[in-house]
């Protein structure tokens, strides 16, 4: 059995559980639950604070998990980053209040600066040569100007409606993150194949939300170039219609090609084009 921890509350629970549903894996949650074991998937969830997550998963008790790469990369622990997962996407950032003047990295000099990330704070800082004092605290990093604790915060930014909030503004990114899942650095045997079973889930579902499907009608002339602007994972399927001299045409086009694409093909000669949401798709 594969052991996967997943935030309990936070930004990255709702997409994690969704990814999991969407492979096919159920389980009954008795809410609150911490642990809970899959109906029809040889795994049992662990759901935990998100900050825990690469220590549980370098040290074992977890197989695997489903974390921010900023926590990852702050905490040091020694995972492997299996697969970029590409949902809450964030960025760590530098604010400051909104009626400081800001010019540049040079302000910065000098300021104390409350974070829960000092590793990747002290890094960007280093790295810049700016000989700053960094506050580590544990939550609410925001209030920390306004209540005298420091000049400047260092913090998770996903809308910005926190920093707004609290009068700040950002002033630097040093950091840009999305969920990852991450796994221990040795799993054996039997684990390793259900890990595999997983990802190969995980990248149906992944390559289905970069796709859709597209059914489109035209008469035969414009089949050889409405082709040519259909990749297709081979070819397209062409059938014939009831009425003489007209197909219908069958195809997968990429999420983001897709108005310049409809374009080209109504161009044509295409009509009564539909396109439907994929749900899983294999190569
Ligand atoms: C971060 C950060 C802010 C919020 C920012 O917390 O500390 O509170 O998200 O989001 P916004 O820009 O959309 O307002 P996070 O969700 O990472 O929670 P945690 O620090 O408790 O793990
Ligand atoms: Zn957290």
């Amino acid at each position: 059995m594969l052991r996967i921890a997943l935030q309990k509350s936070g930004r990255l629970s709702e997409a994690s559980l969704k990814l999991i549903k969407e492979c096919g894996i159920s389980f009954t949650n008795g809410t609150g639950k911490l642990k809970t074991i899959a109906d029809n998937f040889p795994a049992e969830f662990l759901f935990l604070r998100d900050d825990d997550i690469p220590r549980y998963v370098a040290d074992g008790v977890a197989d695997i998990g489903i974390v921010g790469e900023n926590v990852v990369v702050e905490d040091r622990s020694e995972v492997v980053i299996t697969k970029a997962l590409g949902f809450s996407k964030c960025r760590l950032s530098i604010a400051i209040p909104r009626s400081e003047m800001y010019e540049g990295i040079e302000s910065l000099q000098g300021k104390h600066i409350a974070t829960s990330y000092p590793n990747i704070l002290r890094d960007f800082l280093n790295k810049n040569g700016i000989d700053a004092t960094i506050h580590e605290i544990s939550g609410s990093v925001e209030i920390a100007p306004s209540i005298g604790l420091a000049d400047a915060v260092c913090d998770i930014v996903s809308t910005g409606s926190t920093l707004m909030s609290n009068g700040l503004k950002e002033v630097e990114v040093i950091f840009r993150s999305q969920a990852v899942l991450i796994q221990t650095p040795v799993l054996n045997e039997e684990k390793q194949a259900i890990l595999q079973k997983l990802l190969f889930r995980i990248e149906a579902v992944q390559n289905a939300r970069n796709n859709k499907y597209i059914l489109l009608n035209a008469p035969k002339e414009a089949i050889p170039a409405i082709i040519d602007i259909l990749p297709g994972m081979k070819s397209p399927t062409v059938l014939p219609l009831a009425m003489e001299g007209w197909y219908s045409l069958h195809s997968v086009i990429q999420e983001d090609q897709f108005w310049e694409i409809i374009e080209q093909l109504k161009a044509a000669g295409a009509e009564g084009i539909l396109v439907v949401p994929i749900e899983k798709m294999i190569y």
